[in-house]
């Protein structure tokens, strides 16, 4: 097939050459935003008469015929052609011949594929945000049915403080808050309509960038030509968003994996949402949150490698960039597949209410809550802390609970121990106790959700 840039060429391209050179395997899912890109710019070009109206109807009307073959499975494309843009564009021309030719005009395939990416970008920015804000409903869900569930709050692992689940599952609802944020940011950057940039340069052609900027429906223009081809800020930033959200759903799925051990049994996966093994009869294994776990590799190797790609180019375009595609592709399935089933993981979990209780009753979680109570009673806290640690080690010798001690025994550590000590050190005491703004009493918690809901209610 003849190249549409095969004039100043002498010789057929080495087939390694198009096979190496070519991204039509990868980038044919850009076709509707290329296609929609091109009807734009044919009808501003109609509009401000570089083309007739008629040639730009016709060429408006057979790229929209291309675009209902291509979705009815009609299409074939060709690596001949090398990418979605010059396949659309072959197309095009094989179809109306000479007036198809005309669509280039005043444009470039560099701030063409920059169009296409952006448009892309800001799509799957919207689907993954509702993809977000149901997990995001989901955890909500489950802390509203947890806030009088104690469990033990870690610290280095190893048990802490009291704390409910649902103080712990609106931890990750702040996280998923912020990913949300950062997407909706990156959207911002995204939504600049590059067009006009020409291949680095801009064009003499009167192009009317803000007709073509309305009719795609972007907030604004892009400012400078060199950096309007150039700029994968936005790609960075998505994929930036998107391993921060990875790590989240990283260390989520690690706690899952830890709490539904036959160790801990603060959880058990619901049957639909776990594997066995083929030797091990017993086995029911968290595979889907060990998964999930593990894609967050790939999401960071994505951003890796587009930073990696990015930093020694000199402006304007360099064809290095067409590295972008397949980083930025990969992050999106990856986090699209992740979000649905962890979140379904999450929302199948049966609660083991009362292990998690247990899991707060031993290990001195409400160690800190004693000494507390001793500098209530008048103890400096450095001293308090000494005391309490005293009578923890005490505990220890004992095989015995803070709780488990009688008032004598107390006695022994402090004189100002009183009866209400019982109830100072008491779980419930410990976690509501911590009315704080942000804490894990329930009556935080309570508006914690409130706050949660009515975000939820504004996306
Ligand atoms: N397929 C190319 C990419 O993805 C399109 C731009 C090619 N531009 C060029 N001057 N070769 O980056």
């Amino acid at each position: 097939m003849a190249k549409l840039w095969g004039g100043r060429f002498n010789k057929a391209t080495d087939k390694k050459v198009d096979d190496f050179n070519s991204s039509i395997a990868f980038d044919a899912r850009l076709y509707k935003q290329d296609i929609t890109g091109s009807i734009a710019h044919a009808t501003m070009l109609g509009s401000v008469g570089i083309i007739t109206p008629e040639e730009s109807q016709l060429i408006v009307q057979t790229l929209k015929e291309i675009l209902a073959d291509i979705e009815a499975g009609k299409v074939a494309f060709s690596i001949d052609a090398e990418d979605i843009h010059m396949n659309i564009e072959t197309i095009l021309i094989d179809r109306i011949g000479d007036v198809g030719k005309k669509l280039h005009t005043g444009r470039s395939r560099n701030d063409q594929v920059a169009l296409d990416i952006r448009m892309y970008i800001k799509d799957e920015i919207t689907e993954i945000s509702k993809l977000l804000r149901h997990t995001m409903q989901t955890i909500l869900t489950k802390a509203e049915q947890n806030t009088d569930t104690i469990m033990p709050g870690y610290t280095h692992l190893q048990k802490a403080q009291p704390i409910t689940f649902a103080h712990y599952l609106l931890a990750y609802f702040q996280m998923f808050r912020r990913d949300y944020g950062r997407l909706q940011d990156t959207y911002k950057r995204c939504d600049v309509m590059p067009l006009g940039s020409g291949a680095l340069a801009g064009t003499t052609f009167p192009l009317d960038r803000e007709l073509v900027k309305n009719l795609l429906g972007f907030s604004s223009i892009t400012e400078n030509s060199l950096d309007g081809v150039s700029d994968r800020d936005f790609a960075l930033e998505l994929l930036s968003a998107l391993s921060i959200l990875s790590v989240h759903l990283s260390r989520m799925s690690e706690e899952m994996i830890l709490f539904n051990t036959h160790e801990f049994s603060y959880i058990e996966m619901d049957d639909a949402f776990s594997t066995g093994s083929s030797i091990m009869p017993q086995k029911k294994n968290p595979d889907i949150a060990e998964l999930v776990r593990g894609k967050s590799g790939r999401v960071f190797g994505d951003l890796m490698a587009l930073l990696t790609v990015m930093k020694g180019l000199p402006l304007a375009y360099n064809k290095d960039m067409q590295e972008d595609k397949e980083a930025i592709f990969d992050a999106i399935d990856t986090i699209k597949m992740c979000l649905p089933i962890f979140t379904d993981m999450l929302s199948t979990l049966t609660i083991r209410k009362e292990n998690m209780r247990k899991g707060a009753a031993g290990g001195f979680t409400n160690a800190t809550d004693y000494a507390d109570y001793l500098v209530k009673k008048g103890v400096p806290f450095r001293e308090a802390h000494g005391i309490s640690g005293r009578t923890v080690f005490y505990c220890i010798s004992q095989n015995k609970a803070l709780e488990d001690l009688s008032l004598e025994e107390f006695k022994t550590f402090s004189p100002l121990i009183e009866e209400d000590v019982y109830s100072a050190i008491a779980l419930e005491t410990c976690v509501n106790e911590r009315k704080i703004y942000g804490g894990p009493a329930k009556e935080a918690v309570l508006t914690a959700i409130q706050n949660a809901k009515e975000f939820l209610d504004t996306i």
